[in-house]
């Protein structure tokens, strides 16, 4: 996709009305600092367009993100950041639910994962959730730069079968460093538009 514009439209935080859009979303979801918002600015061509951090619980709002006034790229609060209270935390996952119970434009939901690390159970609770719902599987593992290429097939493995992933379920190795799957998850969401 060539990117003409992209705003941040719409940011909803916990006591904000969840928006109605009229254009398809597309969601990325996955623990604290798996790197969601350095994916999005990777797709979009944007250095810091999404804020980004080292620390975990960087994004505590749900941004929507207008690319080309022709569909938008959500960002979501990660999970499992354990710094925050319970209190937050609950809210945090409650306003996340509710998006994506909710949303009448949502396409997809693609689950971040760290290419480095077996998926954790809320992954699985997530991915899980993603099927359930009759959302197709997107799997992007992360962080593909930090590996010695002869590392990466064992843990590509490791995800699979952490997940249980089926043979037609989409799997994207991604760095937000490099760019490496970027061209290959454009294609799919135009696809999917
Ligand atoms: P929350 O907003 O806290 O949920 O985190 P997030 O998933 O949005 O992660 P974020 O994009 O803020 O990235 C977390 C850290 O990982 C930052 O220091 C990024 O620079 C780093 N990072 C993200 N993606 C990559 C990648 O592909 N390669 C490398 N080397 N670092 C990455
Ligand atoms: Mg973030």
């Amino acid at each position: 996709m060539k990117i003409k514009k992209v705003d941040l439209d719409i940011v909803v935080g916990v006591t904000s009305k969840m928006p109605t859009t009229n254009m398809p979303e597309f969601a990325f979801a996955g623990k604290s600092n798996v790197g969601k918002s350095s994916l999005i600015n990777a797709l979009v061509n944007r250095k810091a367009l999404a804020r980004t951090s080292g620390k975990p619980g960087k994004t505590q709002t749900i941004n929507f993100y207008n690319v080309n006034d022709s569909l938008y790229i959500v960002d979501l609060p990660g999970y499992g950041y354990a710094n925050a209270n319970n209190e937050v935390k609950a809210k945090w996952g409650k306003m996340v639910e509710k998006y994506l119970r909710n949303s009448t434009n949502l396409k997809a939901v693609c689950l971040l994962v760290d290419i480095r690390h077996a998926p954790n159970s809320n992954d699985i609770q997530m991915y899980d959730w993603i099927v359930s719902n009759g959302f197709k599987p997107v799997i992007i593992a992360t962080k593909l730069d930090k590996l010695k290429k002869n590392q990466v097939p064992k843990c590509i493995k490791a995800i699979k079968e952490t997940l249980n992933l089926g043979k037609e379920d989409i799997f994207i190795p991604f760095s937000s460093e490099t760019k490496a799957g970027r061209d290959e998850l454009w294609q799919l969401i135009e696809e999917m538009l």
